[in-house]
């Protein structure tokens, strides 16, 4: 699977951490940046990581700011995301078993490096189990159409 990586200055540096257990697991990374800690704005990243899964250039995105938040407002506003801020594995794990999230945002100043490894193993390696989940993703989606 093919995942875009992007942070905010707040989030650089988990993205190593994240980078690694991604190729680990062998998925295909490509950085969007920021790649500095000079201050800029997450939701610029969100957007720009959320762009490529909606036009399906990438499968997933993980997004990395100082506390997941930021990033997973902003991507949560673009129609076909579904982001989930996680800091602990189970919710990794259930945020593609029910919810299929397809952007995982993480807190760089919240979560330490060996959990955050374990939260990406979690959303890399659960797949989504359709069936009622399906159902109710699906009203998700009627959600964005309507409003
Ligand atoms: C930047 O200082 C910080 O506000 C940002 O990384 C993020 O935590 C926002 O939600």
């Amino acid at each position: 699977m093919k995942f875009v990586v992007a942070n905010d200055h707040g989030g650089i540096d988990l993205k190593p951490a994240v980078c690694e257990k991604l190729e680990e697991l062998g998925q295909e990374v490509v950085h969007l940046g920021t790649y500095n800690k000079d201050s800029c704005d997450y939701s610029d990243f969100a957007v720009k990581a959320c762009e490529k899964v909606v036009n399906g250039d990438a499968d997933f995105a993980v997004l990395i700011c100082g506390t997941g938040l930021g990033m997973s407002i902003s991507a949560n506003k673009m129609k076909g995301i579904r982001a989930a801020c996680v800091s602990e594995p189970y919710s990794a794990m259930m945020s593609r078993a029910h919810n299929n999230a397809n952007v995982l945002c993480l807190g760089a100043r919240v979560i330490g490096t060996e959990v955050c490894k374990m939260i990406v193993e979690e959303f890399v390696t659960t797949q989504f189990e359709g069936g009622r989940h399906q159902k109710r993703v699906d009203k998700i989606s009627k959600i964005e159409e309507e409003n």
